[in-house]
């Protein structure tokens, strides 16, 4: 059960929390948002918890968006790292790097043989960035396919490629992008009720493939369940009915595994797996290292050697970053971790459900493995979103204790998505201290 306790740990300067943040807002972008009123500082971790400045622990059930994949501070995972940097910290792709080699080589046995190129970035932006020079230079078109409410990247092309405003800095992108009405049964744009609706959301992108494109374009990307929108969740038969429509068109389809990959899903190593589909491009990032920065993607050969130019990455495949994933990996599959997230995700959505039989402002649980999500809303009739609840609740969670995540168009979506290490007595615990934090709030 997770606790406000005090521990210490040398060097500990004390909780300088409010001068941290005057000394932030002071020197960083005013664009890089922080959760919570009070800010906090994560000053440690260990496994499932967290400790900030005042030596308070958390239940960490966000796990730095999705990316701590193991849990903090695994010696398993940190001690091959620590030996990696005490050997080489760098040498450029322009060298030989064995792990690389062999982390591609893993990645490629995860994934269907037809994926048979690997190319390493720092991060899921530059990824998906890899993902549209191969798809666009391959396909003569800068036109790609994309949902609504999607998020790829904060750079110059994937902002454009994000379906989501508050995200959206600038439009003045290489791409041109055509938006697909998106897979959100909780609020179907055309308001039908799955499966009556007959997927009118996958047949969108036929129609918008020959109405709105020069009937070319270059890819379709899409989140197997969508992140910072809320962790929207396709139904079942969604990406087989998009894949048969893209073969008619002869349109590739990138998979933005960043959230969804390394068995977070429970269900499979990846989303595409636990929804059938093979693409031609998978883009990865976030938890494959367990928080050391990665990135990359791996496609067909076709697609990768489209690059006929040079091209590198000074850092990419850099030999931390891959010693650091190669031992991640190894403990997801030595600890059954993919198998836990199934479990364990499984008796956190039933959890959460009887929450919403309590509380009214709970809309929606949705989700998969441990990418969990509740949407909040102001009345269960007109589902408008309650932000400045989902904010309050998150807010009470920390006091007692607990890390959520926040997201979704509106933020009125509650992100639940723990290091793959979380057992049912944790699950227990947030679910208790959520209760507490819905019934304050809406008192
Ligand atoms: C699905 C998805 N793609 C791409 C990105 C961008 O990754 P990064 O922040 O590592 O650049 C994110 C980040 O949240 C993401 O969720």
């Amino acid at each position: 059960m997770a606790s406000l306790e005090t521990g210490t740990f040398e060097d500990d300067p004390g909780d300088d929390s409010v001068e941290l943040l005057r000394r932030h807002r002071e020197s960083l972008f005013p664009s890089v948002g922080l959760f919570y009123d009070e800010p906090i500082e994560l000053r440690r971790g260990e496994g499932q918890f967290v400790y900030d400045g005042a030596g308070r622990q958390y239940l960490d059930f966000f796990g730095g968006i999705a990316t701590v994949s193991s849990g903090h501070a695994i010696p398993e995972i940190n001690d091959p790292i620590k030996a990696q940097l005490d050997r080489i910290t760098h040498s450029s792709t322009l060298f030989l790097i064995r792990s690389q080699i062999e982390l591609a080589e893993r990645i490629k046995a995860m994934t269907p043989p037809h994926l048979s190129r690997v190319f390493f970035t720092n991060s899921g932006t530059e990824a998906n960035e890899a993902a549209f020079l191969i798809t666009t230079l391959n396909r003569e078109s800068n036109e790609i396919v994309a949902l609504r409410h999607s998020y790829h990247g904060r750079s110059f092309a994937t902002i454009n490629a994000s379906g989501q405003t508050p995200w959206r800095s600038s439009t003045l992108s290489p791409l041109h992008v055509h938006y697909v009405g998106n897979p959100y049964c909780y609020r179907c744009p055309w308001e039908k009720t799955y499966p009556s609706c007959d997927l009118l959301c996958a047949r969108d992108v036929g129609a918008v493939i020959e109405t709105t494109t020069s009937g070319n374009p270059a890819a379709f990307i899409a989140e197997p369940i969508q992140g910072v929108g809320g962790f929207i969740t396709p139904p079942p038969e969604y990406f087989q009915e998009v894949q048969a429509i893209l073969r008619r068109h002869g349109v590739p389809f990138i998979a933005d595994e960043v959230q969804t990959g390394w068995g977070r899903l429970g269900a499979a190593d990846f989303g595409f797996q636990a929804y059938g589909v093979e693409p031609d491009v998978v883009v990865f990032a976030k938890g494959l290292a367990n928080g050391i920065p990665i990135g990359g993607l791996i496609a067909t050969d076709e697609l990768a050697t489209a690059i006929r130019s040079l091209s590198l990455s000074t850092f990419g495949g850099n030999p931390i970053a891959t010693t650091a994933a190669l031992a991640n990996l190894n403990y997801i599959a030595t600890h059954n971790l993919r198998d836990n997230a199934r479990r364990t995700g499984g008796y956190l959505i039933e959890r959460l459900w009887e929450l919403a039989s309590r509380h009214q402002v709970i809309g929606d649980v949705r989700g998969m493995g441990l990418l969990v999500a509740i949407e909040l809303v102001r009345d269960r009739r007109s589902k408008e979103p309650a932000p400045d609840l989902t904010s309050r609740v998150q807010d009470a969670a920390k006091e007692r204790g607990l890390i959520v995540g926040r997201g979704g168009l509106h933020g009125n979506v509650l992100r639940i998505c723990p290091p793959l290490i979380v057992t049912a007595a944790d699950v227990d615990a947030a679910t208790t201290i959520l209760d507490a934090a819905f019934s304050v709030v809406m008192r």
